[in-house]
C-alpha cells in the first residue's frame, strides 16, 4: 500500500497507508490530517491543499500544469520554487509508491 508522510512545523508527522490513486489532498482530509484543507475537493481551483515535496521524490511527480502553476501562485504560504506542488494533483500507487511533504503553516 502506498504511504504518506506529512511532516509539520512543530516537528510532529502523520503517517498514511492509503489504497493506490488516492492523492495527498483527499488522504489527508480523509485521515483528519491538519493543515490541508481541500477546499475545492480537488479541482486545482484554491491552493489549500499547497504542500512542500521532500527533494526526493521531486523527479517522480507530474510536470506542473497551468492551472496547477497559477494556483500556487496564489498560496497562502509563501511558494518554494522548487518543493511547492497542490496535492490535489499529488498521487501515489505503482508511479509513486511513497512520498513525504511538508505541510505548510498557513493554507488560507
Ligand atoms: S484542493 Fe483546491 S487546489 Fe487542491
Amino acid at each position: 500500500m502506498p504511504k504518506i508522510t506529512y511532516h509539520h512545523a512543530d516537528g510532529n508527522q502523520d503517517v498514511l497507508d492509503v489504497p493506490g490513486g488516492s492523492t495527498v489532498m483527499r488522504s489527508a482530509v480523509s485521515n483528519g490530517v491538519r493543515g490541508i484543507v481541500g477546499e475545492c475537493g480537488g479541482q486545482a481551483m484554491c491552493a489549500t491543499c499547497h504542500v512542500y515535496v521532500h527533494t526526493p521524490y521531486l523527479d517522480r511527480l507530474p510536470e506542473i500544469s497551468e492551472d496547477e502553476e497559477e494556483m500556487l501562485e496564489c498560496a497562502a504560504a509563501e511558494r518554494d520554487e522548487s518543493r511547492s506542488r497542490l496535492g490535489c494533483r499529488l498521487t501515489v500507487g505503482d508511479e509513486l509508491p511513497e512520498i513525504e511533504i511538508d505541510v505548510p503553516k498557513a493554507q488560507v
